[in-house]
């Protein structure tokens, strides 16, 4: 089962929405899920998230001949990868990204939120130095107002990146996120598991699953 667009963005798509999947979802929202669980259950739906965001990237047909002397008409990946994750939250998404790419470049952009006003600032960034010739695989876990995602695209985008090279991948999203990306940036695909009801005045997601870096990393 793959993705769909979603009916009022059609650049955003959500992961179909399984038992496993919300399963899995359950665990992670569920405030008395414990460190080692939260961290477990959080890398199967990264898993999830990386596989369904390599089907956007493009592909070209290829043929090859299989053990039996047969010749098999399939298709291969087109085009260069490579991460960036958002830290330090997106730093949890590498690991399954290296899983199924092999060898990937990653590339950081270090955002944080001011814990006050929510509002973003960009401390950091280093990236390939090819990254305008490569699909970028944009790594954050939770998309809220959508200020940290708008930094780090305006980060990629100076870099020369063209808004269609890159793919947004994201565990939980408010509306208001996507809505605020969508509109800056309607070529970018985003790749989400889970679109949530809205925030609360602190700007968190609700339901939501609260601060992801610090359930994941332990630092609560
Ligand atoms: C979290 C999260 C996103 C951002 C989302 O990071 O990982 O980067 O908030 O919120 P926004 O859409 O309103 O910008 P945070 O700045 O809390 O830092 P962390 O990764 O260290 O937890
Ligand atoms: N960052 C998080 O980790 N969680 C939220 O709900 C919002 C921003």
């Amino acid at each position: 089962m793959s993705s769909t667009p979603c009916e009022k963005y059609p650049s955003v798509y959500l992961l179909p929405q399984t038992n496993q999947l919300k399963a899995l979802m359950t665990m992670i929202r569920d405030r008395n899920t414990i460190r080692r669980d939260f961290v477990f259950y959080s890398d199967r739906v990264i898993r999830l998230l990386v596989e369904e965001a390599l089907n956007h990237l493009p592909v070209v047909e290829t043929t090859v001949i299989t053990p039996t002397d047969s010749e098999f008409k399939g298709l291969a990946f087109r085009g260069q990868i490579c991460g960036v994750s958002i830290m330090r939250a997106g730093e949890s998404m590498e690991q399954g990204l290296r899983h199924v790419c092999t060898g990937v470049r990653i590339g950081k952009v270090l955002i944080q939120r001011d814990e006050a006003t929510a509002l973003p600032k960009l401390y950091y960034s280093k990236l390939p130095d090819d990254i305008a010739h490569r699909y970028v695989l944009l790594l954050d876990p939770m998309l809220a107002t959508g200020g940290s995602a708008y930094e780090a695209i305006n980060v990629l985008l100076k870099a020369n990146v063209p808004q269609k090279h890159i793919i947004f991948i994201n565990l939980v999203c408010s509306p208001e996120g996507i809505d605020y990306i969508v509109s800056n940036f309607p070529d970018i695909i985003i790749v989400t598991a889970e679109i949530d009801i809205g925030m609360d005045s602190r700007k968190y997601i609700l339901p939501g699953l609260g601060d992801f870096g610090d359930r994941y990393f332990g630092t609560l």
